[in-house]
């Protein structure tokens, strides 16, 4: 046991109703299940299942540190459980994300996404949790380059002591396996020269030189499928804020420009990122477009704190939902107005994204049919 509180916020997509919509209720509920017992058997502090679109986000609060297997296997029996309601009610893609039928010791590498930070609580820990559906972990790079990086979005950099000191960037390297930990902004323009190409790299950690894990990604289908690009794993981030950290509206204000990302219709376009609340996290308009939800809590004494009464049951939870209001409204019209402008391209680049990044083709098929008529130029 440790004095440190680990937050960790574990995603799969394990079937959905009427195509890649939402999980069914019953889902929901078996999945809330499986952790409440988590909480009995002493291995959860506390916890709060929900969703962005048609993935299912479990996120918990323990004292067992990142990659636990016990706390793994929560979340994978939960899965497996909420799974098996989708697959009685013969649910659209049952089981999408569990690729395996045993658990294997940890999450990573079998399907579901995961975000985790260990941390020593602070006297008030403010924090701010993103799910995404119809896109990969490449598309946090911007909004975390923006937070952490630039003092055009983030005027803390430059007027808060704390955070003048910049922040130490964790980044991967999805084609050679790889990962470095690079210094802003002494390296910004080498970060950028990395992170701008969100077809190799993702940024998973961003660390604060005296505080901490201060934001992480999950990028796990990135890991496992090193040497090819499979990366639309509809990702989470979690984000501390305030006090020397972001401020909640610094690290909420990049997502007001909707940023073209690749993923939306069967993993394979490029659509305008639409920040929503949980409830309208449906794909609407052609299994889409992208969509980003914010949810914003407090850490108490390893308990998860929103809007409910103090000292609420596990698992009651009511966090604020950041893109529910309507002053989101513009940025939600003009995803939308860049989407139906990118679907103008029908099959198209760059409406579609890169042959290499296709997750379906019939590109070698077709190749091979008309080999024999090829002719040299
Ligand atoms: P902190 O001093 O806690 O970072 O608060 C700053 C703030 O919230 C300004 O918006
Ligand atoms: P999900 O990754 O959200 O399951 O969506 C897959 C898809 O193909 C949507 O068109
Ligand atoms: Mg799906
Ligand atoms: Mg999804």
């Amino acid at each position: 046991m440790s004095e440190k509180i680990t937050v960790s916020l574990i995603k799969a997509d394990v079937g959905s109703i009427a195509g890649h919509s939402r999980p069914h209720p019953k889902m929901m509920e078996v999945a809330s299940l499986a952790m409440s017992k988590g909480v009995k058997d002493g291995l959860l502090l506390d916890y709060y299942v929900t969703r962005c679109g048609d993935d299912m986000e479990l996120l918990m609060t323990h004292r067992n540190g990142e990659n636990h297997k016990g706390v793994h296997e929560i979340a994978w029996n939960a899965f497996m459980d909420a799974a098996q309601e989708a697959k009685k009610m013969h649910l659209y893609a049952a089981g999408q994300d569990l690729l395996s039928d045993a658990f294997s010791g940890n999450v990573r590498g079998q399907g579901p996404g995961a975000a985790e930070m260990e941390f020593v609580e602070r006297p008030t820990e403010p924090m701010l949790i993103f799910m995404a559906d119809k896109c990969g972990p490449a598309a946090y790079s911007l909004p975390i380059a923006k937070i952490f990086m630039d003092p055009f979005t983030t005027t803390g950099l430059v007027i808060d002591p704390r955070a003048h000191l910049g922040y130490d960037i964790e980044v991967v390297d999805v084609i050679d396996h790889k990962k470095v930990i690079m210094s802003s902004p002494a390296e910004m323009y080498d970060i950028l020269a990395l992170i701008g190409d969100t077809t190799r790299f993702a940024v998973k950690r961003v660390l604060h030189r005296d505080i901490g894990i201060a934001a992480v990604v999950s990028t796990e289908k990135l890991n496992i499928s090193a040497g090819k690009y499979v990366g639309k794993d509809d990702p989470v981030m979690m984000v501390r804020c305030q006090s020397g950290l972001p401020a909640v509206g610094e690290a909420l204000q990049p997502f007001a420009f909707p940023q073209l990302v690749s993923g939306w219709m069967r993993g394979s376009h490029y659509g305008a990122w639409y920040p929503c609340a949980v409830d309208e996290s449906d794909p609407t308009y052609h299994d889409g477009p992208p969509r980003v939800c914010s949810l914003g809590l407090q850490i108490s004494n390893g308990k998860i704190q929103g809007i409910e009464p103090p000292n609420s049951p596990p698992g009651n939870h009511k966090p604020l939902d950041y893109f529910a209001g309507k002053e989101w409204d513009p940025v939600r019209n003009k995803a939308m107005e860049i989407s139906i402008y990118m679907r103008g391209h029908g099959p198209f680049m760059p409406g579609i994204v890169s042959p290499e990044e296709l997750e379906y083709t019939t590109r070698p098929d077709v190749l091979k049919k008309i080999e024999s008529r090829m002719e040299p130029l």
